[in-house]
């Protein structure tokens, strides 16, 4: 093979002319200094001053949040020189660097993802039908090519200069979100405001993360706000991290920087495949199969009205107690996250006593609804931990649509076909027992500790009901003694899993200290489930 260099190139090695032909051809070095110059401009970015006042925030740039997210030296950029094509209000002769927008593709870990980028430092990140389209085309090409995407969104939402080009420019962008969604994970990175129509593709997106101090998701801001209720509130009040976090439920993830934020993402991307036709990546593991989960057998020796946090049984259960917590602030009383048993990811939904008891609420119904579907959407196996008295009661729940929002967890339980493992905890009363994944929603493994309390409800409701004449009718003296009498031979008959288990409905009740290996086993065996096919989307109640 001969040199590309300058010389190869004029004088083809068999030609009889050696000289060199004059003039016409221009350097090589020209050009490639040309190029170099555009792609050195382009990446420079916004203003320096508009870079600074960046960094006086506290926040990366553009390029440098795709650093902290991609391998190094993977970034393939799409798109580096696209201008805007608007002419008005002076935008040509900004020269707006990319339109104000990082697109392009790269690797987490060594495995493939697409992300995109917006420049606060150039019109505020501002989207203009350019910026828009820059986003569009790398989302069809992540589509096609079955990758993740990452939004990183920093930006004043539409271009004002631009009218409605860019709230068409929104619309495309919303319309790939949907496509793509359930068939590539998408996952926002909000690091700065987010406001107006914008919030809305995060809101498509699977998980969102956000950084204290920094992120602002809001339809309408402080000022609106007043103008049109009267009430005053700051930006971080309305919305900053802790509220989506905690309040409303937008955000999954919360950071306490920015460097924390992008290595959190690729924790997560570690837990998911690249696509809806891959299996979750599995890893091997050196965590013992059958390293025993002694706090289990304490639960089972435990006053059943004692609260417990569920993350401890989570953690000595999942391999090198490893645990991603989604949606660690919001609707307490359910915990859903991330673990592997025996190196295979497992999505985990788990009643949590420590809060409301862990019964089952509005929130807690669409919380873990929505993850349920996320997982059967990307192949992982779902384990549902249950401790759940019921639904909690009372007139703000049911006037809040908890028939409508406790429908969503059957309706994600049932459509589920990744494998479905359960574990019975303690108590499992009722509807809620029902909801939590049990054989009928076409559970593939009901499991249940020996303590387990599975029954249409607990022993004091009960009673109360099946006995209340003889209740009112007892001498008071002899009242509390006749209702504890009565609890206890409901309890033997019936809280207890050995009825359930007679029934087939719990198919066998464990060891508690060998659960780490009889979940591993089950959802080995599951490994291959054959899937059916649901013929169709249904309906689920919204
Ligand atoms: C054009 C914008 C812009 C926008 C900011 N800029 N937002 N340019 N369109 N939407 C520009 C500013 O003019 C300024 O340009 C630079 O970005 C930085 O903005 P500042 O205001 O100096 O920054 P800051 O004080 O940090 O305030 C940030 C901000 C504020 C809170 C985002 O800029 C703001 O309120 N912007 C407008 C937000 C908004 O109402 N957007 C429309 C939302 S409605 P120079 O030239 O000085 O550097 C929407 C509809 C979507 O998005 C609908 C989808 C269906």
């Amino acid at each position: 093979m001969p040199d590309l260099n300058e010389d190869a190139i004029r004088t083809p090695q068999n030609s009889a002319d050696k000289k060199p032909h004059p003039k016409k051809i221009r350097p090589v070095s020209e050009s490639i200094t040309k190029y170099r110059t555009l792609r050195s401009q382009a990446e420079a970015g916004g203003p320096p001053e508009r870079i600074e006042a960046q960094k006086k925030r506290g926040k990366l740039t553009a390029r440098e949040r795709i650093a902290y997210l991609l391998d190094e030296g993977s970034f393939q950029e799409v798109g580096l020189l696209v201008q805007s094509r608007c002419t008005d209000f002076g935008i040509k002769d900004k020269g707006i660097q990319g339109d104000g927008v990082v697109t392009g593709f790269g690797k987490v870990n060594g495995r493939p993802v697409a992300v995109f980028s917006q420049d606060f430092t150039q019109l505020g990140g501002s989207l203009g039908l350019a910026h828009a389209r820059k986003i569009a085309s790398m989302m069809d090409m992540a589509r096609d090519a079955g990758v993740p995407v990452v939004g990183i969104l920093d930006s004043g939402g539409a271009r004002i200069q631009e009218g409605v080009d860019s709230l068409d420019g929104y619309g495309e962008i919303f319309y790939r979100n949907t496509q793509a969604s359930g068939k590539i994970p998408q996952i926002s990175v909000i690091v700065g405001p987010c406001a107006g129509g914008a919030v809305y593709s995060p809101a498509l997106t699977d998980f969102v993360f956000m950084v204290k101090g920094i992120s602002n998701m809001f339809v309408t801001g402080p000022e609106v706000v007043k103008a049109a209720t009267g009430e005053e509130v700051d930006f971080e009040t309305l919305g900053g991290s802790h509220t989506h976090a905690s309040k409303s439920g937008v955000c999954h993830f919360v950071a306490n920087s920015e460097p924390d934020c992008f290595r959190q993402v690729k924790e997560l991307l570690s837990f998911l495949p690249c696509n809806s036709s891959e299996p979750a990546p599995a890893i091997e593991t050196k965590d013992s199969h059958d390293r025993k989960v002694p706090l289990l057998e304490k639960l089972c020796e435990m006053d059943p009205r004692k609260p417990y946090r569920v993350h401890h049984i989570v953690w000595w259960l999942a391999d090198d107690h490893k645990f991603m917590e989604v949606h660690h602030d919001y609707a307490k009383n359910i915990v859903i996250g991330f673990i592997r048993l025996g190196g295979q990811v497992v999505g985990v939904i788990a009643n949590n006593p420590s809060h409301m008891a862990g019964a089952l609420d509005i929130n807690a119904s669409d919380k873990a609804a929505r993850f349920i579907r996320f997982l059967n959407c990307f192949n992982i196996p779902i384990l549902t931990l249950v401790d759940v008295p019921g639904y909690w009661p009372g007139v703000a729940q049911e006037h809040g649509g908890i028939i409508r929002h406790g429908a969503k967890l059957l309706y994600a339980y049932s459509e589920a076909t990744v494998p479905k493992v359960s574990l019975v905890l303690r108590k499992a009363y009722g509807g809620a027992y029902i909801a939590m994944s049990s054989k009928y929603l076409r559970g593939d493994f009901n499991f249940s500790l020996p303590s387990a309390e599975i029954a249409v409800m607990g022993p004091r409701g009960a009673i109360e009901i099946l006995y209340s004449r003889q209740i009112k009718e007892a001498k008071d003296e002899e009242r509390d003694e006749l209702k504890a009498r009565l609890a206890k031979e409901y309890s033997d008959k019936f809280a207890s899993p050995y009825q359930t288990a007679s029934t087939g409905s719990i198919d066998e009740v464990i060891e508690p200290a060998s659960a780490r290996a009889t979940l591993i086993d089950a959802f080995q065996l599951l490994r291959n489930k054959k899937r059916r096919d649901s013929g169709g989307p249904g309906n689920i109640p919204l």
